[in-house]
């Protein structure tokens, strides 16, 4: 379980929050309203009298959603057939918490004008596997996770974000968004982003105009070739970088490009590499397997001379402790440098 050791603080917070289940008993809430909420319940619906703030609708092949009572918190649609979210359907449910309507038919006409407004309570919105070509606008600026990934979005309306200091994760993954789509006019507002998936899109650049609270930035799966010099000298906090999958040589990177002192993992395999990125001492996990490297040299990338790691106190020691290398052209021997400078290497994998 080697993933789990390579999250920081910030991280385990966030998988911990996302798969916190929703445990709101009826004790919490006035015996009128625990009545009016299950009188109201829809009929294709079940809401259990012990969790009364859930509603469960999914996998019913709805068309429509029905009218969903007065006090739910979370809001179960996924894997139907609905085409459309309706301000009626949920102008009682103001309360709202979390929603998902993952895996429907939601086209961009289906989204009512003030539907999601109303809602601004709302701190989850997953609308993954719809036919969303654009980000739904107006946006609760309530929420905290926006999640739309496998839609057709090539477009994010300007100021579509503007307010939402809240939203911490975005994830676009499986779109259609292009360079032109991600601009720093298109994300202003996002303040508290934390983590954004833009993988499998159509980008040829790095996206611009990230908020400087990015931590998290994921963009696998696309066509980028270069990096722009300076990229992350705004993104003081940028802790996990994958470019997995991409068209990066050597020749579209500036020498010390990945010197980000606040670099823990950094993922750049499947793409053209013919030499080992120079970086920082805080990088724990570095992901290089399936380029064109041919030879590694310790003393070249480690990120201290190599000559006083004996003498230095551990925190000046470079914290690489997993390195991938295979898929490339390296001919073992491995560089008995590469043992001398990283210390806490515990896995190599050639
Ligand atoms: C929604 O509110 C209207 C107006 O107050 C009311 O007539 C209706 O019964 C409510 N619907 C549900 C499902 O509670
Ligand atoms: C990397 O960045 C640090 C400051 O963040 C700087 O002191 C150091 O010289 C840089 N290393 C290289 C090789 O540019
Ligand atoms: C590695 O790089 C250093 C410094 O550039 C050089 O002196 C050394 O000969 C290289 N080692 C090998 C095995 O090529």
């Amino acid at each position: 379980m080697f993933w789990k050791n390579r999250l920081n603080g910030d991280m385990k917070l966030f998988l911990v929050f996302s798969t916190l289940l929703p445990l709101v008993s009826s004790q919490d809430m006035p015996y009128e309203h625990f009545l009016k909420q299950l009188q109201g319940c829809p009929k294709e619906c079940r809401c259990p009298p012990s969790f009364p703030r859930v509603v469960y609708c999914d996998n019913r092949n709805l068309k429509q959603i029905p009218e969903i009572p007065p006090y739910t918190w979370y809001l179960y649609l996924q894997n139907n057939q609905i085409e459309a979210l309706s301000e009626q359907a949920l102008r009682n449910a103001t309360e709202l918490r979390w929603l998902n309507l993952n895996h429907n038919k939601i086209t961009d006409q289906g989204m009512e004008e003030g539907a999601l407004k109303a809602l601004s309570s709302l701190i989850h919105l997953q609308m993954e596997e719809n036919l969303l070509t654009t980000i739904p606008s107006p946006l609760p600026t309530s929420l905290e996770q926006l999640r739309l990934s496998r839609n057709k979005i090539s477009k994010i309306p300007p100021g579509v974000f503007s307010g939402m200091d809240h939203l911490a994760l975005l994830d676009l993954q499986g779109n259609k968004l292009g360079d032109e789509a991600v601009t720093e006019q298109n994300l202003k507002g996002l303040g508290g982003l934390v983590q954004v998936n833009l993988a499998k899109n159509n980008l040829k650049t790095m996206p611009l105009g990230l908020p400087a609270s990015t931590i998290q930035l994921y963009l696998d799966s696309n066509d980028i070739d270069s990096i722009p010099p300076e990229y992350f000298k705004d993104l003081p906090k940028m802790a996990f970088l994958r470019l997995n999958f991409n068209k990066l040589g050597n020749g579209g990177l500036p020498k010390n490009i990945f010197n980000i002192s606040s670099i823990l993992d950094l993922q750049l395999s499947h793409n053209q590499l013919t030499e080992v990125p120079l970086f920082p001492l805080s990088l724990e996990h570095l992901h290089l397997d399936h380029n064109k490297i041919k030879s590694v040299n310790g003393t070249e990338i480690c990120p201290v001379p190599i000559g006083t790691i004996d003498e230095s106190v551990n925190e000046c020691r470079p914290r690489l402790s997993y390195l991938r290398l295979d898929g490339n052209e390296i001919k073992p021997p491995i560089s008995r440098d590469l043992m001398v400078c990283f210390r806490l290497l515990r896995a190599i994998v050639i």
